[in-house]
C-alpha cells in the first residue's frame, strides 16, 4: 500500500473511533535525544511520535504504558505542517534505554473532538540496534575524535582536580545522564553510524567505574534530587560528583533568557547546591549548544568545570578522554561567556520568549531587530568598556602550562614576526597563539582589542617548543570608513597583543604615519534610517530596545529600501545551437551556448529547485537541481549537513559548528570538510548545504551551536578552512545565511536593521574572509531582510557585494521557502539563481516566465544566473 491509499483508508467519520497510526515499523533512536520534531515544537523533545487523523479532544488526557510502566503524560498537538495530523507525543526518553530490545507499548483514553474515545492499542517498539566502528570508516571516525576532543574547553580546574585518578567511580547526576546531546536539530543535525555517549564511554573506557543507581533515577527527565539513601550509597563509593548541565537546540526556535534555559532551573539549582555541599569535589559539564549562566561555578564550590558542547558521534569518548587525562584540553571559547545575559548590549534588541510565546519560522507575525550594539559585539564591547565577562573570548585552561615568548615585531604593510612557545608543565599539549591589535582611536572609534590571526602549536611534548610564525595582512588591520566606503589605516599608534585569551598581553606596537585605503568598497544595503548605535564616547548611547519590535498589523517588511540595480553582463556569443550537458562538461568554455539556446521556459525551470527530498520516497536530500528532458543533465541533489551528511542515511557525526570552532584548529577543520565531502561524494551528494557563517551576535540564537564565533575574523576563516577541505573531495560548499540571520523568532519576517559600519565589520566579514580562503561553489540568502530588502532580493548584497566586491563565481540560492515572504522575480532579478525548495510544477517556474515577459526580469540575468549554476555543477558532477 502506497501512502496515499494508507490515507485514504483511514477511519475518519464523525462516529469513527480514532485510531492511533506510526509510519513503517517503530524505532526508537535512544541517541537522537531530541528527535525531529523539537525543532517545530520543543515539547516533544524525547518522544515516540503517533499520529491521529481525526481532530482529537486535547483537554482529555489519554494514558500509555511502556512493558506495564505508565509513562509520563503524553504531548498531543495539531501539526498542520506535518500532513494536518494529530500528532501524539509520547515521551520515552530514559526508558527506552537498551539497544535493540523490543517494547511493548499500550496506549489508551484518546478521544477525538466528536467524542469518540480510541480503543485500547498495542504497539511494539524497537530501540534501534547499537551499530559498532568498522574499520572501512576509522580513518574518518579518527579526524571526528579529534574535532570532539580539540573542541572542549576547560573553564575551571581548582586545586588541579582533573585530570581524575584511574579507577575514581563517577556518581553521575542530572538529566543529561540519560539525555547527552551530541548534535543541533534542524539542518545541522547528525544521523550518525553510531553514537558514543558519555555513559558508555564511561562504562567501556575501562578507566572509571560508573554509580549505575544514578543512570536509572535519572530516567525521570528531571533534575531531581535523588533520595538520602541513594546519594549516601553514592558518597560511599566516591566523594565526586559529576553534574550535567543539557541543553538542546537549533533551527527554527530561538532560546529564551528563562530558567532552564539561559539561567539554571530551579531543580538544577537546588541539585547543584546539594551536590556541591555534600561532596568534596564537584564537576560540571556544559552539554550545551549555546552559553549559560556559569556564575553557579563561583557560588557553589565547583571544582571543575568543562564546556563540551554538542561533539558529535564520538563526544562521550572525548569527554571521558578529557576526564582521564588520556587527551589534554586545548580548546578555546569562541564567544565571550558573561556573567549575566543581560550585560550584553544585544540582549536588549532580541526577541526574548522567557515572558511571551516562541515564535517560529511561519508563525505569521513581522518583527524587526535593531542593531543598537553597533560594532560592539561579543569581547569588541567587554574588553572596550571594562566589563567583566564570566569566561573571556579565546579562554581555555590546559593540564600542562605554556610560555610564550614574541619575538621581534616587524611593520611592513602589514606585520610580521614570530612567537616562541614551550610546554613548561609536565604533560603534552597543544595552545593556541592568539593575536589581538587595537587600532588608533581617531575620527573612528575603534574597539579596545580585535581579534587579526590565531594559530595552534603542534601536541608538545612537556619542555618541548614550537615558533609560530605570525604574519598578518593590512587588510586585517582596518577600520570601515563610513564616509569613505573604504577599508582603511587609520593614522596613528597601533598597539599589538599577543597571547592565549582576548586579554592578551602587549607583544608590540607601530605607527601608520598617514592614513592610507586599503581597499575601497561602496555603500551597500544602508538603512533608511540608520539606527543610533553604541558608542564609547557617549554614555547616553546603550541599546534602548524600542525599535525591535513585533509589528502590529502588516503584512510585509517596511520600509521596502530602493536597492541599485546591477545590468546583467550576459553575453552568449550567440549561435542558436543546442548543447547537452556533456558538452559544456568537457568544454566550459561553452556554458554560455548552452545556456543561451534554452527557451524560457526551460531557463526558469532549471533556476527553481526540483523540489526536496523529505517525505518519504526521498532519502532526506534538501532538493535537487531539475534535469531539463533532453540535455542529458546529471543527477545533482544537494543536502544539509554542517556536521555530517543530513540523509536518512547514516553517516559521520562531527561535532556541531561551535564546538568544531573551539578547536581554533585551522587544518583540522580543513580535515572536518574534507571527511565531509568524501562521505557525501560517497553517498551521491554533490553539494553540501554547509557552513552556517552566521555571527554570534546573541548567545540565545536558535542556531548558535551551528555557526561558528562572536568574532567574524575567526569565523571567517574556520568557515573558509571547512569549505576548502570540502572541495578538495571534489564536493561543493554553500556559505549561509547572507546575511543578518541572527535569530530565528520569525525568521522568515524577519528584518535586521544594522548600521553600515557593523554590517562591514562584522556581519558581512566572515563571508568576505571564508572567500578569501576559500571561493565556496554556492552562497545562500538568509529568510530576513537587512534594512529594507530581503536579503534574498538584494542586488546590492548578490551582484555588489559577492561578485563585484569579492568575484564570487559560484551560484546563489535562496533559504529553503523564502518565497513565502519575497518574490520570485524580484529575487531572480537580484541575481538568486536558485529558488528552493521549488516544486515539480509551475508554481514557481510561472513566476519566472510572467516576471521576464512583465519586464521585471531581464532574460539576461535569468540566463546568468543559470549559466551560474551550470558552471557550478560541472565542477563537481
Ligand atoms: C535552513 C537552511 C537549510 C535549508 C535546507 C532551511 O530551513 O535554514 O540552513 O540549508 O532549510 O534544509
Amino acid at each position: 500500500m502506497d501512502a496515499q491509499e494508507f490515507f485514504a483508508q483511514l477511519p475518519r467519520g464523525k462516529e469513527d473511533k480514532p485510531l492511533l497510526f506510526g509510519f513503517g515499523p517503530l524505532e526508537y533512536n535512544k541517541d537522537d535525544i531530541d528527535g525531529l520534531y523539537y525543532m517545530l515544537d520543543r515539547d516533544f523533545s524525547g518522544c515516540l511520535l503517533l499520529n491521529f487523523a481525526k481532530p482529537m479532544n486535547p483537554e482529555i488526557q489519554g494514558r500509555a504504558w511502556l512493558n506495564g510502566e505508565m509513562l509520563p503524560p503524553c504531548v498531543l498537538k495539531y501539526m498542520p505542517i506535518m500532513g494536518n495530523l494529530w500528532v501524539l507525543g509520547i515521551p520515552m526518553r530514559g526508558f527506552v534505554n537498551e539497544y535493540g530490545k523490543e517494547y511493548s507499548l499500550h496506549v489508551e483514553g484518546y478521544t477525538d473532538t466528536d467524542g469518540n474515545e480510541m480503543n485500547p492499542q498495542d504497539f511494539t517498539v524497537k530501540c534501534t540496534d547499537r551499530a559498532f566502528p568498522e574499520k572501512k570508516n576509522a580513518a574518518h571516525e579518527t579526524i571526528a575524535l579529534q574535532a570532539a576532543q580539540e573542541g572542549i574547553v576547560l573553564l575551571k580546574n581548582e586545586g588541579q582536580l582533573l585530570p581524575l585518578a584511574e579507577g575514581t567511580t563517577l556518581n553521575l547526576f542530572g538529566k543529561g545522564v540519560n539525555q547527552f546531546r551530541t548534535s543541533a536539530v534542524g539542518a545541522g543535525k547528525i544521523n550518525p553510524r553510531y553514537t558514543i555517549d558519555l555513559l558508555t564511554a564511561l562504562r567501556e573506557g575501562g578507566v572509571f567505574g560508573v554509580n549505575e543507581e544514578l543512570p536509572k533515577f535519572y530516567r525521570c527527565d528531571r533534575d531531581a534530587i535523588p533520595q538520602a539513601e541513594v546519594i549516601k550509597a553514592a558518597r560511599e563509593k566516591s566523594d565526586l560528583a559529576v553534574m550535567l548541565i543539557t541543553r538542546g537546540t537549533g533551527e527554527n526556535l530561538d532560546n529564551s533568557s528563562a530558567k532552564g534555559e539561559y539561567y539554571l532551573s530551579g531543580d538544577e539549582e537546588n541539585l547543584l547546591k546539594t551536590l556541591s555541599e555534600t561532596f568534596s569535589h564537584t564537576v560540571v559539564i556544559l552539554n550545551t549548544g549555546y552559553p549559560i549562566d556559569v556564575t553557579f561555578a563561583d557560588r557553589y564550590h565547583v571544582d571543575a568545570l568543562i564546556y563540551n558542547g554538542f561533539g558529535g558521534m564520538l563526544a562521550g569518548q572525548a569527554l571521558a578522554d578529557v576526564l582521564s587525562g588520556k587527551m589534554n584540553p586545548c580548546g578555546k571559547l569562541p564567544d565571550t561567556w558573561p556573567m549575566d545575559y543581560f550585560d550584553l548590549p544585544a540582549s536588549r534588541n532580541f526577541y526574548d520568549s522567557a515572558d511571551k510565546p516562541r515564535l517560529d519560522a511561519d508563525c505569521g507575525v513581522y518583527a524587526d531587530t535593531c542593531y543598537e550594539e553597533g560594532i560592539y559585539v561579543g569581547y569588541r564591547y567587554f574588553s572596550t568598556f571594562g566589563k567583566a565577562p564570566a569566561y573571556p573570548f579565546g579562554y581555555g585552561l590546559s593540564y600542562t602550562s605554556f610560555t610564550m615568548k614574541p619575538g621581534k615585531l616587524v611593520y611592513d604593510r602589514g606585520i610580521y614576526g614570530e612567537i616562541t612557545v614551550t610546554n613548561t608543565g609536565s604533560c603534552s599539549g597543544k595552545e593556541v597563539v592568539q593575536i589581538y591589535v587595537n587600532k588608533p582611536d581617531g575620527r573612528m572609534e575603534t574597539p579596545d582589542r580585535e581579534l587579526i590571526y590565531f594559530a595552534k602549536t603542534r601536541e608538545l611534548q612537556p619542555g618541548e617548543t614550537e615558533r609560530i610564525p605570525v604574519s598578518v595582512p593590512e587588510k586585517n588591520l582596518t577600520v570601515y570608513d563610513t564616509d569613505k566606503a573604504a577599508y582603511i589605516m587609520p593614522a596613528g599608534e597601533y598597539t599589538i597583543f599577543a597571547g592565549t585569551d582576548v586579554y592578551a598581553p602587549i607583544w608590540g606596537s607601530f605607527v601608520n604615519e598617514a592614513e592610507t585605503i586599503v581597499k575601497q568598497a561602496s555603500h551597500l544595503m544602508m538603512a533608511p534610517n540608520p539606527p543610533e548605535t553604541l558608542s564609547k564616547r557617549n554614555p547616553e548611547s546603550w541599546p534602548k530596545g524600542e525599535r525591535t519590535r513585533v509589528k502590529e498589523g502588516t503584512d510585509g517588511f517596511f520600509p521596502v529600501g530602493k536597492r541599485s540595480a546591477y545590468p546583467a553582463s550576459f553575453n552568449s556569443g550567440k549561435s542558436g545551437k543546442k548543447l547537452v550537458y556533456q558538452d559544456v562538461k568537457r568544454d566550459p568554455s561553452l556554458v554560455n551556448k548552452f545556456v543561451a539556446a534554452l527557451s524560457i521556459e526551460e531557463l526558469a525551470r532549471l533556476c527553481v529547485c526540483a523540489s526536496a527530498g523529505w517525505g518519504m520516497e526521498g532519502v532526506g536530500e534538501a532538493g535537487r537541481v531539475y534535469q531539463l528532458e533532453g540535455y542529458d543533465m546529471p543527477d545533482f541533489p544537494v543536502s544539509d549537513g554542517n556536521s555530517g551528511v543530513n540523509l536518512r542515511v547514516p553517516n559521520i557525526g562531527m561535532p556541531s559548528g561551535v564546538t568544531l570552532c573551539a578547536t581554533f584548529n585551522k587544518e583540522l577543520m580543513e580535515q572536518v570538510g574534507r571527511v565531509i565531502g568524501e562521505e557525501a561524494k560517497a553517498l551521491g551528494m554533490p553539494l553540501i548545504l554547509a557552513p552556517g557563517m552566521n555571527l554570534h551576535r546573541n548567545p540565545l540564537n536558535g542556531r548558535q551551536p551551528e555557526y561558528f564565533s562572536e568574532d567574524p575574523y575567526l569565523a571567517g576563516m574556520m568557515g573558509g578552512h571547512y569549505c576548502k577541505g570540502m572541495e578538495s573531495a571534489g564536493v561543493g560548499s554553500c556559505i549561509k545565511h547572507l546575511i543578518g540571520n541572527n535569530c530565528e523568532s520569525t525568521r522568515k519576517r524577519n528584518q535586521s536593521i544594522i548600521g553600515e559600519r557593523a554590517l562591514r565589520e562584522l556581519y558581512l566579514k566572515p563571508f568576505e574572509i571564508a572567500m578569501g580562503e576559500h571561493m565556496p561553489a554556492s552562497v545562500m540568502t538568509a529568510y530576513n531582510a537587512v534594512n529594507g530588502c530581503p536579503t534574498a532580493a538584494d542586488e546590492e548584497l548578490i551582484q555588489g557585494f559577492l561578485r563585484e566586491e569579492n568575484g564570487f563565481d559560484g551560484f546563489v540560492m535562496t533559504d529553503w521557502g523564502t518565497y513565502d515572504t519575497a518574490g520570485v522575480a524580484e529575487m531572480v532579478q537580484a541575481g538568486n539563481c536558485w529558488i528552493t525548495p521549488g516544486s515539480l510544477d509551475d508554481t514557481y517556474t510561472g513566476q519566472i516566465v510572467e516576471g521576464v515577459k512583465e519586464g521585471r526580469i531581464t532574460l539576461e540575468r535569468l540566463e546568468e544566473n543559470a549559466a551560474w549554476i551550470i558552471r557550478t555543477m560541472i565542477r563537481f558532477a
